[in-house]
């Protein structure tokens, strides 16, 4: 989703992906971070870091919240706030938090 973004930057596709990023990420988020919290609660990881973690993804659902009441508005140029955005997700939730449950779940057999 995110290359998609950015590479129709600045093209005539671009507020068309902006909108279909935009919508895929909240529908796929809302299934995702439940899953996830699910099999955060089954292999019993830690409350504190639990805690910390979905705040994460709440203020990420936030954000794509925000971004959804602006495509309402008409407001499409926003593609490149989108990609800082994901950009930003990709590399501290997905890269420094979501490893932090991995040897629990495994340990749980659970992954
Ligand atoms: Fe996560």
């Amino acid at each position: 989703m995110y290359n998609d973004l950015v590479g129709a930057m600045e093209t005539e596709e671009e507020e068309a992906i902006v909108r279909e990023t935009v919508e895929s990420l909240a529908t796929y988020t809302r299934y995702h971070f439940r899953t996830e919290e699910a099999l955060m609660r089954r292999a019993g990881y830690d409350e504190e870091a639990f805690v910390s973690h979905c705040r994460e993804h709440q203020a990420f659902t936030d954000q794509i919240a925000a971004f959804q009441d602006r495509l309402f508005d008409g407001s499409l140029g926003m593609s490149a706030e989108l990609a800082d955005s994901m950009g930003v997700w990709l590399t501290t939730h997905i890269q420094d938090t979501d490893p932090g449950y991995v040897t629990d779940i495994r340990e749980a057999g659970i992954g």
